[in-house]
């Protein structure tokens, strides 16, 4: 193979209780990636004229996972990465990952499917790192793997693909306003109150249960987050009238996307997901904030060749 394009997909992390360990794909929202062989032993990449990332293959998530997949295999080819960057930097669905997930999937095929999935998430994290400081894998994993995915541990990395029940729908709203991950990191506590892990503890398990038992009730009663969202909502204006308007209007649960300031909610059902939307308009609406609002299925395969 010698030229591909992909759509790599936003991703949900944390997923309310989950910080770090879990997240989910997108279907309706990600980027288009080219990826072409070129016989001088290069990266290099291009990005829309308004964009305003790196180009510099080092400085560039897409960029050091590739170099760094190449140099591993002693490939005797260079790649062309083409990002038709979609996710908008800062929004908190995962826009570095659907980059870095996408780098590492593309370069794969290039390469001849040599690495696993896990080895994709791993090379993928490189591009997190990039991005955060930190390499959390809770975007990247859902990216490449598909549905919800669970970072069971980082040393070694093990993910777990889980069961998305097919009726699971989810609202997203990005109020226009970029929260830096590196940032919204720093301000999270250090320690925690063991009976604030305890409840936590307790809510990861409901949600994990509720994926495979399709128990919509006790997935949305298991969106709770006791530790994170307490600090990082004071970055997002109105948020806890958001998560009122989203539960008023039928939401199973929700909460800050990744690290925000986008909010999600889930919902039972594609109809009851739209209504969150309108709700979740209204109340932007009455601000000078732009927002955007997607509304999509969970993408149980990840990354998709187009
Ligand atoms: N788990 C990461 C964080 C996700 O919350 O910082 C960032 O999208």
């Amino acid at each position: 193979m010698d030229k591909l394009k992909i759509f790599a997909p936003a991703t949900v992390a944390n997923v309310s209780c989950a910080f770090d360990i879990l997240g989910f794909a997108l279907d309706t929202v990600g980027d288009e990636m080219t990826f072409t062989k070129t016989t001088e032993k290069l990266v290099q990449i291009t990005l829309p004229e308004n964009s305003n990332l790196p180009t510099d293959p080092l400085k560039n998530v897409a960029g050091v996972v590739a170099i760094e997949m190449l140099k591993k295999a002693n490939a005797d080819f260079g790649v062309l990465i083409e990002i038709d960057k979609r996710i908008k930097p800062g929004s908190g669905i995962g826009s570095s990952a659907a980059s870095s997930a996408g780098a590492a999937y593309g370069v794969n095929r290039l390469l001849g499917d040599i690495y696993d999935n896990a080895e994709l998430v791993q090379f993928a994290m490189l591009g997190e790192a990039l991005a955060s400081g930190v390499a959390h894998a809770d975007n990247v994993a859902p990216a490449i793997f598909g549905g919800f995915a669970l970072v069971r541990s980082y040393s070694p990395l093990e993910v777990i693909k889980l069961n998305s029940p097919n009726e699971l729908f989810c609202t997203v709203i990005h109020p226009q306003i970029e929260v830096k991950t590196e940032k919204s990191r720093k301000i999270l506590k250090k320690n925690i109150l063991l009976k604030d892990a305890v409840e936590q503890w307790g809510n990861i398990a409901g949600l994990i249960s509720g994926l495979y038992s399709e128990d919509y009730d006790l997935i949305g009663r298991s969106l709770q987050d006791k530790i994170v969202e307490p600090v990082r909502s004071l970055f997002i204006p109105l948020f806890y009238d958001v998560k009122k308007s989203f539960m008023d209007a039928g939401a199973l649960g929700g909460g800050i996307s990744g690290s925000g300031p986008s909010v999600f909610a889930l919902s039972r059902g594609e109809k009851q997901a739209e209504k969150v939307a309108e709700a979740m308009r209204k109340v932007y609406s009455q601000t000078n904030i732009d927002f955007d609002i997607h509304v999509s299925a969970i993408n149980s395969v990840g990354i998709k060749e187009i």
